[in-house]
């Protein structure tokens, strides 16, 4: 998809998202979701210095899914405290009419649910001529045939393994089925999306969704309630690797 140069508005001097997510294999995005929203700007820090190569924001409307979380305002407030690339996890109604803002807000990955969309085509491609790379989100109850059209016209797509709404649920083995079905279909009709997954994950369950080709791990809980980030990150991307 062709992407244009999108300048973060704090002027950070952001490592470009290829070498820091896409060069290293299975990585895992800690989800702030569940983090201490009082001391935002300590909690990206210790994310950051604990070795996250990019951190999962999740916005939703309270509409899309029953709970409200947060917004704009929000991110741009973790785009001031981050130099790691941001995806921004879309459960709103209506995704299409806050892209803009939230590319200008400095979302390196803009992730919209298939369910939510009335033109999903156009507004993968509207995300990518905004700036950043258009995700697609699929929730566990969606077939994997909503999605399947698409795949030409999206950067990747984001395999739920709970139902988006909250942090710290039970992983729902759908998702491998879902993930294995389109890293086989990448390998035999080519593509170049990125197979990615949020819900769920913990140390019990990151091997499988790696070794069904998840490379964008979200990992909610499994980081943000450990006693040392540093040492839940390594070692999910450890056990991840290995599976893969
Ligand atoms: C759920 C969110 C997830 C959530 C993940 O709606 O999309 O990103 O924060 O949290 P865990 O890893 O605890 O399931
Ligand atoms: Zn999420």
């Amino acid at each position: 998809m062709q992407h244009t140069h999108v300048t973060h508005p704090a002027g950070t001097a952001l490592v470009p998202l290829a070498t820091r997510l896409e060069t290293r294999g299975p990585v895992v995005l800690p989800a702030l979701l569940l983090c201490d929203f009082g001391h935002l700007a300590r909690e990206v820090e210790r994310l950051q210095e604990a070795g996250a190569g990019g951190l999962h924001l999740d916005v939703m409307d309270g509409r899309f899914v029953p709970q409200l979380t947060y917004g704009l305002v929000v991110v741009e407030a973790v785009r001031r405290a981050a130099s790691v690339p941001l995806e921004v996890h879309l459960m709103v109604e209506q995704p299409e009419r806050t892209i803009a803002d939230y590319a200008r807000a400095g979302a390196d990955i803009l992730t919209v649910h298939v369910e939510g969309l009335a033109d999903p085509r156009g507004t993968l491609e509207a995300i990518a001529a905004l700036g950043p790379k258009a995700h697609l989100a699929v929730s566990p109850n969606t077939p994997i045939e909503r999605v399947l059209p698409l795949l030409d016209h999206c950067d990747g797509v984001l395999v739920m393994s709970v139902e988006p709404g909250y942090g710290g649920q039970q992983f729902n083995p759908v998702a491998l089925e879902k993930l294995a079905a389109l890293t086989e279909i990448r390998t035999r009709r080519g593509g170049s999306f990125r197979l990615c997954v949020d819900g769920g994950i913990s140390t019990e369950t990151i091997g499988s969704v790696a070794a069904a080709g998840a490379e964008f791990i979200v990992a909610g809980s499994a980081v943000i309630r450990s006693r040392n980030y540093a040492h839940a990150i390594t070692e999910l991307e450890q056990l991840a690797r290995e599976a893969a």
